[in-house]
């Protein structure tokens, strides 16, 4: 691993240079942070849980057709993925008032949405992620029309087929946030679905009791955090008491 050219390093995750031309691998970290990194915290087993959550999220999008960046998870923390060119955008998908929206617009947290709504950030930590219209993402270059139109129409697809998948564990997806990349192939272009998608970027809410089983128990002080994602894990058939288990195995 030493030996290993380190790409970038984020937050919560590092990529480093794939085996392969063409392939990164994708490190979960266990760090935690918040409000754009003003709060930080080491959460022991967090990298572990989502590597874990991520690839059986990114398998099952496969598995209907949505294309990621994802090959195989490697091991307890890492997966082998995709290099990809990252669109600057982080894409939100919300189905329940919470978060920055409640406070944006002043609607009660929790209350259902009458349609899922997509929003779009610009991904810039020095501008703390502002809210951002296809007009400023168009005129600026961020992205064009014909990846805009691939990346809501995914991310509705996503959310129709990820709201079922924790219904039926007894979950709310109350919202999402998502990342797309281009992966080039020759003179093709293709968007695909990159980045993780685990408890520390979507909001998930038990169905009988609304706790919160995401980052909010960090961001808010609530404590039980990897208890938390762990109970996902569970939930999903990933963990089997305080055993992580193969994808595979959890599937049966
Ligand atoms: P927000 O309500 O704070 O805008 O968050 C919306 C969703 O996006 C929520 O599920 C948390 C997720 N999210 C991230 O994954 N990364 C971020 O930096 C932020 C601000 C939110
Ligand atoms: N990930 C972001 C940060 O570090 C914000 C968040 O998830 O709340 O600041």
């Amino acid at each position: 691993m030493s030996r290993r050219k380190k790409l970038y390093e984020g937050k919560a995750k590092i990529l480093y240079e794939g085996p392969e031309p063409g392939t990164l691998v994708q490190y979960f970290k266990d760090d935690a942070t918040a409000f754009n990194n003003q709060k930080h915290a080491t959460l022991e087993g967090k990298g572990v849980l989502n590597n874990r959550i991520s690839e059986f999220v990114m398998v099952s999008l496969g598995r209907i057709g949505i294309p990621t960046h994802f090959i195989k998870r490697l091991n307890m923390r890492e997966q082998l993925v995709r290099k990809v060119e990252i669109i600057p955008l982080e894409v939100i998908c919300r189905n329940v008032a919470a978060g920055s929206m409640s406070k944006r617009l002043g609607i009660t947290e929790g209350e259902q949405l009458p349609r899922s709504i997509v929003e779009f950030c610009y991904k810039n930590d020095d501008l703390e992620d502002p809210l951002v219209s296809e007009e400023h993402i168009t005129a600026l270059g961020w992205s064009n029309p014909q990846e805009m139109d691939d990346m809501i129409a995914m991310t509705l697809r996503i959310n129709d087929f990820l709201s079922g998948m924790f219904a039926a564990v007894g979950i709310r997806l109350i919202d999402f946030k998502l990342e797309y990349g281009r992966l080039y192939d020759g003179d093709l272009v293709r968007t695909v679905l990159a980045d993780e998608i685990s408890p520390d970027s979507c909001r998930l809410w038990d169905m009988e009791t609304n706790e919160k089983l995401d980052k909010d128990r960090f961001r808010r002080d609530l404590g039980n955090v990897t208890e938390a994602y762990a109970e996902v894990a569970r939930r999903l058939g990933i963990m089997k008491e305080n055993n992580v288990v193969s994808i595979d195995e959890g599937s049966k």
